[in-house]
């Protein structure tokens, strides 16, 4: 073998080596990005909530508010935590149904339900709202929150 030959196949074999070489990282790199995200993705979800159960339709008489406790599963990474929540619930005919949040829009203050008078009272400082959550006098500078519902069943889910 002359050595031009011998020059010819070292660099053959060296072509074919970094051949190999390279068709190998591109599939392990096709390979690993979608395993890498699959185990990355859930440290990158920040405060994600998942629809939560907060009573059953037949729990909530008609026309009445009702406050309702319930435990909310809130995810954050990989870690889930379970936060003790309330709402005000409300329905008219027993099909829909509205959420309110129980804290009121002014300070915060946990409001209740006087049923003499027929609507949402906030003693902090004398906030007031009707049936609807609409501020009727005090500070509250806007009607009362309402949290996202979702009926499923006999189901009612906020989130
Ligand atoms: S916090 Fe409710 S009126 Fe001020």
């Amino acid at each position: 073998m002359s050595g031009d030959e011998q020059a010819t196949q070292v660099g053959r074999r060296r072509f074919l080596t970094l051949l190999v070489g390279g068709v190998s990282g591109v599939i392990a790199a096709a390979l690993a990005v979608p395993l890498v995200s699959y185990f990355l993705a859930p440290a990158f979800r920040k405060n994600a909530r998942l629809l939560t159960p907060i009573a059953r339709t037949g729990d909530i008489p008609v026309g009445q508010p009702t406050f309702v406790n319930y435990e909310q599963r809130v995810r954050d990474g990989w870690n889930f935590t379970t936060l003790s929540k309330g709402a005000w619930v409300l329905t008219r005919d027993g099909r829909e149904f509205i959420a309110f949040d129980p804290k009121c829009t002014h300070l915060n203050c946990p409001y209740y339900w006087d049923t003499e008078k027929q609507q949402f009272f906030c003693p902090c400082h004398n906030g007031r709202f009707d049936i609807d959550g609409n501020v009727l006098g005090g500070p509250p500078p806007r009607p009362l929150d309402r949290l996202n519902v979702t009926i499923e069943g006999d189901e009612i889910l906020v989130g």
